[in-house]
């Protein structure tokens, strides 16, 4: 008979019913983060996103939040263990802290996030805390009303800030701000935005201006590079510090002013692409998964989802999603494609 200290310590050589290796794609990267968009509307129109004339889809295409939830169970077990709720805009999805509970109740989900404009938030912070949200990046470029208005060709500002006030009110902490840089637009953004974050206790990320736009028009002199941002900052707040990095597939370099009041973080997706530690699967607001923002192949959930396929087969699909990831997206090289998707249809 074998002693129980030497099978503790064997390979597991025998099949295990429960047993689940983790989605790891043919780069050696591990996936344990998902974005997943709840729909792909929204209450502006920012040009870098949607075209002015959008057109939704259908309600019925949407994933239900039994769908949502469903496909999050089916994949947690692989080592999903964070989500982050994108849209369109997710807080435009009726009761959507009914789905926050609903994910947070998944055992084994350790982290749920939401990434939203603002302009629902002051209604919707409380209702989120409550349902156990965990955090929350609004997506601010300007604090000015007519940059505001030309980035989202809508009016706003005010509720987006109010938006930000309600969310530390209701106790959300980290609460963090996204600004995307574009050359010729948010140069004169950057020392007011990192004056607001500072004051606020905010944190505050820059985004490269990213070829997702739906009127494609992005152009390569568009890019106003991180370090083009970093270049701003430190003319007026000093020396940035580099800050340590807790998460290896965190997008952003982040780093502290050197007063110690706050920091900073950096999104370089178009001058330093950070592939190469990425972890992160996107599902579509109608069960398409991406291994991507860039992919340009999509792998249908929702038909598995809506024809009765159980969990073994939902794993498998995701599974090929992983395998098939491409080592990086190619930006900027000559066989670069964009994706048929603008950012609206994918979930940023
Ligand atoms: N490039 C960079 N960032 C973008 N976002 C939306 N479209 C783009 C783009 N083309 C940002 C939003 C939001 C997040 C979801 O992605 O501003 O912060
Ligand atoms: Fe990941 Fe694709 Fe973004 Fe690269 S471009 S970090 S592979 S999602």
């Amino acid at each position: 008979m074998m002693h129980s200290y030497l099978l503790a310590s064997m390979p597991r050589h025998f099949p295990d019913a429960d047993f689940e290796p983790p989605l790891v794609d043919g780069f050696g990267r591990r996936h344990s983060s998902l974005r997943l968009s709840v729909t792909d509307r929204c209450n502006i129109r920012c040009f870098y996103c949607m075209p002015v004339d959008v057109v939704f889809r259908p309600r019925q295409e949407l994933l239900t939040f039994e769908e949502m939830e469903r496909f999050v169970r089916a994949v947690v077990p692989l080592g999903v263990t964070k989500i982050r709720l994108t849209g369109g805009e997710p807080l435009v999805r009726h009761e959507l802290h009914k789905l926050v509970a609903m994910l947070l109740a998944i055992e084994g989900l350790e982290d749920v996030a939401l990434t939203t404009n603002g302009m629902l938030l002051a209604q919707q912070a409380s209702d989120l805390k409550q349902a156990g949200l965990q955090r929350i990046n609004v997506s601010l470029d300007t604090l000015r009303d007519e940059v505001f208005r030309q980035i989202t060709r809508r009016e706003g500002l005010q509720r987006v800030v109010e938006g930000i006030d309600a969310a530390q009110l209701a106790g959300f902490e980290r609460i963090r701000l996204n600004a995307v840089s574009i050359r010729g637009l948010t140069e004169a953004e950057i020392v007011p935005l990192a004056r607001f974050a500072r004051e606020r206790n905010l944190e505050l990320r820059f985004i490269e201006f990213m070829p997702l736009d739906a009127d494609r028009h992005w152009s390569p002199d568009q890019l106003l590079s991180g370090a083009d941002v970093r270049r701003v900052l430190e003319a007026q707040f000093g020396q940035l510090v580099p800050a340590p990095r807790p998460d290896p597939s965190q997008p952003a370099v982040d780093f502290r002013f050197a007063d110690g009041r706050g920091g900073i973080g950096l999104i370089n997706p178009v001058s330093e692409p950070f592939c190469g530690d990425c972890n992160r699967l996107r599902l579509t607001a109608e069960g398409q998964l991406r291994n991507c923002l860039f992919s340009t192949v999509e792998w249908d959930a929702r038909r598995l989802l809506r024809s009765g396929a159980n969990d073994a087969e939902l794993r498998r699909l995701v599974r090929s999603c992983v395998a098939a990831k491409a080592a990086a997206h190619g930006i900027g090289q000559p066989d670069f494609h964009r994706p048929e998707r603008p950012m609206y249809q994918i979930g940023g």
